[in-house]
């Protein structure tokens, strides 16, 4: 018998998961072995074992209510308890978001960075509030470039992660999982709203369909020429020195 975690991910294969496996997977290929990796934020570790051939390191501040793998250091990352320049890649993934001061902690990263060391941040444009009460902002690509130049770094890719069938995707299965269908809010003055409430009805059992096509259209072919992302990705390099293999 599948769990209902299962059954979901079948009928909604999202797609930022692939992307985020992805390119943590290039960037892995590209770290190493032997080098130190921090992985910023790093929640359950989720791509840990991308980074088995390297010493790999975690920080995290374990306050929101949900399971944590065991950190290396329980810290902020504002101020993280390790000597400069001791990591050769930095892995930031979902975390820029969640900083009340997200300059502030990406100049503390670049001062845990080697000269020429890397980091992967991933990060929202669009996506519901979450892990709260620690949800302060959401980037566009100039904020990204900005803090990232501000803060020491030269940028070596800044893309969309997922491609606009991704976004509308998402925009579906918030959607099926929002849309009230109890006639309730609709039975009231004026009196067209009642007339709308079965075509919401329809619209909600459709949108659950369309969000699952979606996912797999974003999977199978990332259009990036129109639209807008659910998420940026950066590759970025601590300026003074050369990039390190
Ligand atoms: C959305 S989760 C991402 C976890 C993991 N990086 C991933 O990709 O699955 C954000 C993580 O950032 C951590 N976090 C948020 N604010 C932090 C802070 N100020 N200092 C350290 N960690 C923080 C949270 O505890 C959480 O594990």
């Amino acid at each position: 018998m599948l769990s209902k975690a299962a059954i979901k991910r079948r009928l909604l294969p999202n797609s930022s998961r692939a992307y985020l496996r992805r390119y943590n997977e290039d960037f892995a290929r590209e770290t190493a072995p032997g080098m130190r990796v921090l992985d910023a934020g790093a929640g359950d570790q989720p791509y840990r074992a991308f980074f088995a051939d390297c010493t790999y390191e975690s920080a995290d501040f374990e306050q929101v209510d949900k399971p944590y793998a065991k950190s290396t250091y329980v810290c902020d990352l504002c101020d993280i308890p390790v000597e400069d320049g001791r990591f050769d890649r930095v892995v930031f993934n979902q975390v820029l978001e969640h900083l009340p001061d997200p300059l502030a902690a990406l100049r503390e990263l670049g001062r845990t960075l080697k000269p020429g060391g890397k980091m992967i941040c991933t990060c929202p444009l669009f996506y519901e509030e979450h892990e709260e009460p620690y949800d302060f902002y959401r980037y566009t690509q100039f904020a990204h470039r900005h803090m990232f130049e501000k803060a020491g770094f030269e940028i070596d890719r800044l893309e969309w992660m997922e491609g606009y069938f991704g976004t509308v995707a998402y925009q579906f299965q918030g959607m099926a999982s929002a849309l009230p269908v109890s006639p309730r809010p609709y039975l009231r003055r004026p009196w067209w709203p009642a007339l709308a409430w079965p075509l919401v009805v329809a619209v909600k059992g459709a949108a659950l369909l369309l969000a699952g096509l979606f996912y797999r259209l974003d999977t199978a072919c990332k259009v990036t020429s129109a639209g807008y992302p659910k998420n940026y990705v950066v590759i970025a390099r601590k300026r003074g020195g050369e990039a390190t293999a």
